[in-house]
């Protein structure tokens, strides 16, 4: 290989995206989990998929969790994102959802949120790829949402 992980972290990470909260109550308190690697995959059936790092404190709990949510942030909602980014603190704010249609917390104020129930979980590498079917979802077309590239929030120009 001519690259070490570093230099291919920070070139993955030229890859422009939204940002995420991935969030859950399946089995738990309601948690809360930062996430980029979001992505549409399916239409019919309606799939999307995230990954997890083997190494996160949350890993037992998303790992297991049978039914989730994909919360797009806005760009007010940097400080949640960071909130849910860090280490032990990753236990939602009351404030900060409401319940959805599955049971499952949805965050307050997002651009949309998709309620998913697990399709498949694929290990892959220090990485779990975990395939959603989304049974609810919800959109607000006047929100902008949180950018991030190359390790920093940005916006639509
Ligand atoms: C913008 C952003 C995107 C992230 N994307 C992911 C991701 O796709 N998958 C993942 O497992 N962690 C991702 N993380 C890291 C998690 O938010 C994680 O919670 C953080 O590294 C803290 O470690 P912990 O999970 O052990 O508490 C992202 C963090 C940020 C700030």
């Amino acid at each position: 290989m001519s690259f070490d992980t570093l230099e291919l972290r920070n070139a993955l990470g030229s890859f422009a995206t939204g940002v995420c909260v991935i969030t859950t109550s399946d089995g738990c308190e309601p948690m809360g989990m930062t996430v980029n690697s979001f992505a549409a995959v399916s239409l019919e059936p309606a799939l999307v998929l995230w990954s997890l790092q083997n190494n996160s404190e949350c890993f037992p709990v998303f790992e297991n969790a049978k039914k989730y949510v994909v919360n797009v942030l806005s760009v007010e909602q940097q400080d949640l994102s960071n909130h849910y980014a860090s280490k032990g603190k990753h236990l939602l704010a009351a404030e900060h959802y409401r319940v959805g249609k599955s049971g499952m917390p949805i965050l307050r104020q997002c651009v949309s949120s998709f309620e998913c129930n697990i399709w498949a979980r694929h290990p892959s590498g220090d990485h779990v790829v975990l395939l959603g079917e989304v049974t609810d979802m919800e959109t607000n077309p006047n929100k902008e949402p949180l950018l991030f590239s190359s390790g920093q929030y940005c916006r639509l120009a």
